[in-house]
């Protein structure tokens, strides 16, 4: 087989989400305004949490950590977007493109970790009230914290070391607005069917084990909260709604655009905007809207 060289390549065009000024500058209002709610959300969520002592729980630690994952998450690909919409030829270096990935799924797979980490805490909370302070010990908080951070690592390099490694050598193009494995690698001049399974698997492997343990952990809730207390059903019930749709949210555009890739390429831009601009923002608006003890924590910071 002939061997070429990487390096020949040191820049990707990606053709962004459409063509036409009008819309371009449509979206450029739209997702610099959505990018700034999704910034100052996550942080406000990470500060009201830090502030207020009521919020000094494992719950909320859990979900300070999240909101501070989605705050670094939407900031990989959305800055760039939005200028990129100002621009009419649009690239991105090689090592511009291998940091969007790299970065993108570190906090993407640290988050998935962190989504199970925190359906464990409720399901601690409302299947073990009894053991929940011995569990969830601040060395417990902190281990599933540093797990989720060094999983999303060790997912995210491994795929990193294949693809950075790939001969690049015919067409430069990515359609979409961001560089991510899927596309990357259909450029490769390599057979790149081997590729393209070790890569799902990787990301599908990791996804599938987070889907089955967040169903395994809404389920004994749900199982508990039905079978036994009624009068706490109703608010173990609303914390869970809040999680599982956030859950699904998340899941949701991963398993398309990974395990089960549609090649419409609208659907495909879609989901990735959805995943990339979409969800960061709507944890903290959740959160946020749907929970008492923060809305109780922010009337106090007002008085
Ligand atoms: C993340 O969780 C840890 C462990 O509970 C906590 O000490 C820390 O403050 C949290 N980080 C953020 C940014 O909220």
């Amino acid at each position: 087989m002939e061997k070429i060289n990487h390096s020949e390549i040191s820049e990707f065009i990606i053709l962004g989400l459409c063509d036409s000024w009008e819309l371009q500058a449509f979206f450029l209002v739209i997702f610099t305004s959505l990018y700034l709610i999704t910034i100052f959300g996550n942080i406000f969520i990470v500060v009201l949490i830090i502030t207020d002592l009521h919020l000094h729980t494992p719950m909320y630690f859990l979900l300070a950590n999240l909101s501070f994952i989605d705050f670094c998450l939407s900031s990989v690909t959305t800055p760039k977007m939005i200028i990129d919409f100002l621009k009419e030829i649009k690239t991105i270096s090689f090592g511009g493109c291998m940091c969007q990935i790299f970065f993108g799924h570190f906090f993407g797979g640290g988050e998935m970790v962190l989504l199970v980490s925190m359906a464990y805490d409720r399901y601690v909370a409302i299947c073990k009230p009894l053991h929940y302070s011995n569990i969830m010990s601040r060395h417990m908080c902190i281990g599933l914290v540093m797990a989720s951070w060094m999983i999303g690592f060790v997912h995210s390099i491994s795929q990193l070391v294949i693809i950075v490694n790939l001969p690049f050598c015919g067409s430069r193009v990515l359609d979409s607005f961001f560089c991510d494995i899927p596309l990357v690698i259909k450029l490769a001049c390599l057979d790149i069917y081997v590729l393209e399974i070790l890569i799902n698997a990787d990301s599908g492997v990791l996804a599938a084990i987070c889907f089955v343990l967040l169903l395994v952990s809404y389920f004994h809730i749900l199982t508990t909260v039905c079978l036994h207390s009624k009068d706490g059903a109703s608010k173990a019930l609303s914390t869970c709604t809040a999680h599982i749709t956030v859950v699904v949210l998340f899941f949701g555009p991963c398993i398309f655009i990974y395990l089960w890739p549609v090649s419409i390429t609208w659907v495909d831009k879609f989901l990735a905007v959805f995943y990339a601009v979409i969800t960061p923002l709507l944890n903290p608006a959740i959160y946020t809207l749907r929970n008492k003890e923060i809305k109780t924590a922010m009337k106090r910071l007002q008085c």
